[in-house]
């Protein structure tokens, strides 16, 4: 076993254990993760899994939580799981390496997200949100939201971090995107049962051509900057000019491949994928979607939105933050115990496999008032000093916290400062949306929604 009762009477409070037939947690895991993840995650701090032999702790409170993934983040690293799952497709950017290769990768493309850095790509990010403002006016048939918002942050992120599009098709990328993501509930019921990777699955091979077109239409794209010889100062640019600080080599391209691939998947994808939830909760909660409307026309003084306006949204950047909380994108991180360590009374001997259930965190009515009601006044600088600081997770905690937490925040006020004033978003069913998750927290089918002009009253 590799976690072990370290002081007894520390550890049986807030402890939960728990045996899963293996059998029924394998069917979960292929039908909906979320449906696996055991319901103790939301009551207790800590709830110890065995299945068919295999221990993992979920941890579950934000002192542990904080303990775990900040205080002892040097003895953790993303573990067998992430590799196997994200592996295959992201290489070993800086969302998958570990150590100095993590660290020199970190450092080099820190500068692209500093706040000045973030304020140049508001015109960017405010011209495809009106890019996607135009094309929702043009359609009088149903708007599959989670997948216009991925158009728009796609937009976004190579416009950005490549300085445009040079050649990648937007739909194909897409699509390959989601044929990878499609089978990898497989590949973690695999990895969690220990199944070697010979045994097939569906969905397989269209993943590996997925990752073998993605992989190389970045590769022509970094070709192509490399022959072409001149700089643009993005994300593309760092990368190529970064010098390891302990060999002083450069990157060869393989390894910028992984870099672009892992920023334009971690980069669109769930900020997407928070502004899809974030327009859903707002079409159930009329009269927040007003006092959205109600701030933003305080600000603009109903005229054309200006990047300057942006950073004063802060009802509206409370509303994307209140739906993260309900539906964080990344809604449970990994990690893997490398070097022993204690926390909350147990002993984690290497190779435990630890999971942080962000989503459950988010919900827990300890730490939440009535935890399932969408309340965006949560996040009003009062409220949010009276909590623990990793009561509330979206980017992660600790050294591996997202790189891109500002870029998305910024990017989705800025996209919902353009599109609310202009139209209202009904959804075409009184069904509320199945939350699935596939890495990331997806609507099981897709969220389909009408767009209309919106008329003051
Ligand atoms: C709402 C949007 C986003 C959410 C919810 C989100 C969430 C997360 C989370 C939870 C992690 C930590 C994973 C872990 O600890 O295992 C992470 C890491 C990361 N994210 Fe984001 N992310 C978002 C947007 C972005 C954007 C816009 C970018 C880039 C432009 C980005 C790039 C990355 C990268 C590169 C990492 C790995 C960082 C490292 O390990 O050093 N993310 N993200």
């Amino acid at each position: 076993m590799n976690i072990a009762l370290d002081h007894a009477e520390l550890a049986t409070e807030g402890l939960a254990e728990t045996r899963q037939s293996p059998l029924r947690l394998f069917a979960a895991i292929l039908r909906n993760p979320l449906t696996a993840l055991p319901p103790e995650i939301f009551r207790e701090r800590l709830v110890l899994s065995s299945v068919a032999g295999r221990q993992s702790l979920y941890v579950c409170d934000p002192p542990l939580i904080q303990e775990a993934l900040v205080k002892n983040a040097a003895c953790l690293d993303k573990g067998e799981i992430a590799r196997k799952v994200l592996g295959p497709a992201l290489g070993d950017g800086l969302l998958t390496a570990e150590g100095a290769h993590w660290r020199w990768q970190r450092q080099s493309v820190a500068t692209g997200f500093q706040h000045e850095k973030l304020l140049g790509f508001l015109p960017a990010m405010i011209k495809a949100a009106e890019a996607t403002c135009a094309r929702w006016r043009m359609t009088s048939k149903p708007l599959d939201i989670g997948h216009e918002m991925m158009r728009t942050t796609f937009e976004i992120i190579v416009e950005t971090m490549l300085s445009g599009h040079a050649g990648l098709d937007v739909g194909k990328v897409e699509r390959a995107i989601s044929d990878y993501l499609e089978p990898t509930s497989f590949v973690f019921a695999y990895s969690v049962f220990g199944l070697p990777n010979w045994v097939p699955y569906p969905g397989r091979a269209r993943a590996r051509a997925a990752i073998a077109y993605l992989r190389e239409s970045i590769g022509e794209l970094v070709a192509v900057r490399r022959a072409a010889d001149t700089r643009h100062g993005d994300l593309l640019d760092m990368l190529l000019e970064a010098r390891d600080p302990e060999t002083g080599r450069a990157m060869q391209d393989s390894e910028i491949v992984d870099n672009l691939l892992t920023f334009i998947t971690a980069g669109h994808e769930t900020t997407a994928l928070g502004l899809a939830w974030t327009l859903h909760l707002l079409s159930a909660h009329r009269e927040i979607e007003q006092q959205v409307r109600d701030e933003i026309a305080a600000v603009t003084q109903g005229g054309p939105l200006a990047p300057s306006h942006v950073a004063q949204f802060s009802f509206t950047k409370a509303v994307f933050q209140e739906a993260m909380r309900l539906y964080p994108p990344a809604p449970v991180i990994t990690r893997q115990v490398v070097k022993p360590f204690r926390l909350g009374g147990l002993s984690l001997g290497e190779g435990t496999v630890l999971y942080v259930p962000i989503q459950a965190v988010h919900r827990d009515q300890r730490l939440w008032d009535e935890p399932e009601r969408f309340d965006p006044r949560r996040f009003l600088p009062e409220a949010v000093r009276t909590r623990h600081r990793y009561a509330y997770l979206p980017f992660g905690a600790g050294p591996r916290i997202c790189i891109g937490s500002a870029f998305a925040t910024m990017e989705a006020v800025a996209i919902l400062a353009v599109l609310l004033p202009a139209l209202k978003l009904s959804p075409t069913s009184d069904a509320a949306p199945e939350p699935s998750l596939k890495i990331t927290l997806r609507p099981r089918r897709p969220m389909l929604m009408m767009a209309e002009q919106f008329k003051a009253t």
